[in-house]
């Protein structure tokens, strides 16, 4: 058993425990996200002891540099001293433009926002210094405003607070956008798949328009999954997509359907569609976006199917209430 220090407080960290579980544990209200190395909100900086190397994944040099860790991925072999950094500091103040219902679970907030990115990244967005939550991006850099589609989480600390509370006008802490899943090919003619569920659709649908904004003239396929149609949404901006671009088809499949032909949604399986029209990506470039085991089980079948592995790019949403 290991030892902590925060903020001048002991803790005890047992066997299984992060240094998150810990302090979440003892009450202290660190802020966390998806618990799993992706978000960044739970950085700590280190004072004294060494971190494992799980917990320095994904950070860059600055952040190297200043001590940082992911506490929810530190599961410390020895004593050490930590104490809280507040990821805002480095943070940009956006301003709320708009906000509307996509679908009933969907929320599109619209900000003003002065961040460098490229479609398909995500980044954080702060209610307060407690709670954070990560969001891909939903526009691409050519658009005026900065756009997301949170999923309205029943009890959700930040979608339900963005969709009751946020009023235009309001200020809003994000940090700078990061990832790795965006429109990346030194080749325009190469076919492209995108595949994902639920709210996978933002950096997917941004990453097509980033493509055609690019000039990218291969096949792009959009497909988005769902148990039910009305998991399904951004209808109509994705039949525009395919009316203005030839090579363009947006794809929405469902397990099920509450009426004949709903919404333009055909009635299958997203990983039977795929293997049945996608048996050979042997020169795609996939794109992956959506829930961990969905992401998981289509990365697994495209490799079946002969895709390089350098020309997969995933992003996965972890639920957070
Ligand atoms: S990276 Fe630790 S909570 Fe997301």
């Amino acid at each position: 058993m290991s030892n902590i220090i925060y903020n001048n407080s002991s803790f005890d960290v047992t066997e299984g425990n992060s240094v998150l579980d810990t302090l979440l544990k003892a009450g202290i209200p660190v802020p966390f996200s998806c618990r799993s190395g992706v978000c960044q909100s739970c950085l700590m900086t280190l004072e004294a002891g060494e971190v494992p190397t799980q917990a320095l994944e994904g950070l860059n040099g600055e952040q190297l540099a200043q001590q940082l860790f992911l506490s929810c991925c530190c599961y410390p072999q020895q004593d050490l001293s930590v104490r809280h950094y507040d990821p805002r500091a480095n943070g940009v103040t956006a301003q709320v433009v708009s906000k509307r219902l996509l679908s009933q679970s969907v929320l599109e907030l619209t900000l003003d926002a002065a961040i460098a990115y490229q479609a398909g990244q995500h980044t954080n967005l702060w209610r307060n210094e407690k709670i954070t939550r990560c969001y891909s991006i939903a526009s691409i850099p050519s658009d005026p405003h900065l756009r997301f589609h949170i999923t309205l989480q029943p009890n959700g600390q930040f979608s339900q607070w963005a969709w009751q509370s946020l009023q235009p006008g309001d200020p809003l802490t994000l940090q700078e956008a990061r990832g790795e899943c965006y429109y990346q090919t030194d080749n325009p003619s190469q076919p492209l798949l995108l595949a994902g569920t639920g709210t996978g659709l933002a950096p997917l649908q941004a990453i097509t328009r980033a493509a055609l904004e690019a000039g990218h003239r291969g096949e792009i396929t959009l497909i988005m999954g769902g148990r039910n149609d009305t998991d399904l949404y951004f209808n109509e901006p994705l039949l525009q997509l395919e009316r203005e671009h030839d090579n363009v088809r947006c794809i929405q499949l469902a397990q099920r359907l509450s009426s004949p032909n709903a919404n333009n949604v055909r009635q299958a399986d997203i990983y039977q569609y795929v293997k049945e029209h996608f048996s050979d990506l042997n020169s795609h470039v996939v794109y992956l976006c959506g829930a961990d085991t969905f992401v998981r089980k289509m990365r697994k079948q495209c490799f079946f199917a002969g895709v390089k592995p350098r020309n997969v790019y995933s992003d996965t949403f972890l639920p957070a209430n």
